[in-house]
């Protein structure tokens, strides 16, 4: 009904009721309908701006709102256990020693951090080989941090990135066959031994980076037959598609291949089918959240993920790539770093994930409220 025919019903239905006060109300409301249609042309529905008017009426507006509790903060954990080095690829971000843990996490759980993601960073020489046998060393910084933080920070959930990437000498997600391919069995079958050594360290969340086919299910069996299926979360990096946003990344963890690239295990960047299968296969594999990657660039992958898995939470990583693009831009004053970082996190959100793995983690924690 459009808002001038709304006021002549109105006036009608007057008219009915008191014969007098009719004439008058008849010629004030043609003098406001006449002025009501001249300012509101087309239909009532058209008038949007009073439901966002006041700044609660505008949060009320968000189906999701970006909370403390949504975050993952990545943590790039070296094994040189004094270590605090700045990577320059990765504004503010650090790679830290086991003695430099503690003292960092304390005021950032203070401001309400509730989640970290451990990635290792063996610096040693000669530590890495073709099995990445040192993604699983028990004196490792993984395993190390794990019961480090469990013990100082008994609140915070920890996730473990699983891969192998940072600790073969090759700088694949996996164990390689002599042509330089991918050897799935062997590499699912060293993947789930490590994912289940950062369980039993005490690791809250396993995810699996790498990629390999078959690894969910690998997991979760393992997982099963140890008896701490369930108290551990299967977090699946379900659609994780190749490309060059994971750069600044290994720039930090030192996990660039050394010949090759990842495109035969990563996804294809165009390859929203694909991304759909891996969902639907990990869910039916046994994973517990879905995670897709990079963010902002496949937000139609992040709401395929809330569509298939309407039943899990979605995750998704805001990579380092996103996190250094928007820093580079906010440097050379394009935009302000705040309300940017605001718009690319919330913009994840409206497309369908609750979890976001983020490099902003520290500056949210100090600009939201909750
Ligand atoms: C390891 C891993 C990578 C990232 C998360 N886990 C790098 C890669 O796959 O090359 C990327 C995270 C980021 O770029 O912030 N497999
Ligand atoms: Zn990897």
């Amino acid at each position: 009904m459009s808002f001038s025919s709304l006021v002549s019903d109105l006036t009608y239905r007057d008219s009915d009721r008191d014969e007098k006060r009719s004439t008058l109300s008849r010629a004030k409301s043609y003098a406001s309908t006449a002025a009501t249609s001249v300012s509101i042309s087309g239909d009532i529905s058209s008038q949007l701006h009073g439901g966002y008017s006041h700044p609660l009426a505008r949060a009320w507006q968000a189906e999701r709102q970006l909370t403390k509790s949504m975050l993952i903060y990545p943590l790039f954990i070296s094994d040189s256990p004094d270590e605090e080095m700045l990577i320059p690829s990765l504004p503010n971000q650090h790679r830290r020693g086991l003695n430099k843990l503690v003292a960092f996490l304390a005021p950032l759980v203070r401001k309400g951090l509730r989640s970290v993601i451990l990635f290792g960073v063996p610096m040693a020489p000669n530590v890495k080989d073709a099995l990445g046998t040192a993604a699983d060393d028990p004196k490792g910084p993984v395993i190390q941090a794990t019961r480090l933080i469990r013990r100082r920070f008994p609140e915070l959930f920890i996730v473990a990135d699983v891969c192998l990437c940072e600790y073969t000498s090759h700088g694949h997600c996996g164990i390689l066959r002599d042509d330089g391919s991918l050897n799935n069995q062997l590499s699912v079958d060293r993947i789930s031994d490590v994912a289940m050594a950062y369980a039993e360290a005490g690791a809250h969340c396993v995810a699996p980076s790498d990629m390999n086919d078959g690894r969910i299910r690998a997991i979760k069996l393992k997982l099963i037959e140890a008896g701490i299926a369930h108290q551990v979360v299967l977090m699946s990096y379900s659609a994780k598609f190749s490309g060059c946003l994971y750069g600044p990344f290994r720039d930090a963890a030192g996990s660039c291949p050394s010949f090759g690239d990842r495109r035969c295990y990563q996804l294809p960047p165009g390859g929203r089918g694909l991304a759909r299968r891996a969902i639907h296969r990990d869910i039916n594999e046994g994973a517990d959240i879905i995670m897709v990657k990079p963010a902002s660039q496949y937000l139609d992958i992040i709401s395929d993920a809330k569509e298939i898995g309407k039943d899990l939470p979605v995750a998704a990583y805001q990579v380092s790539g996103e996190f250094a693009m928007i820093h580079a831009a906010a440097k050379a004053g394009v935009f302000d770093l705040k309300t940017m970082a605001f718009e690319a996190t919330e913009g994840i959100l409206r497309a369908g994930a609750t979890i976001v793995v983020s490099y902003f983690t520290p500056d949210f924690l100090d600009w939201l409220s909750d």
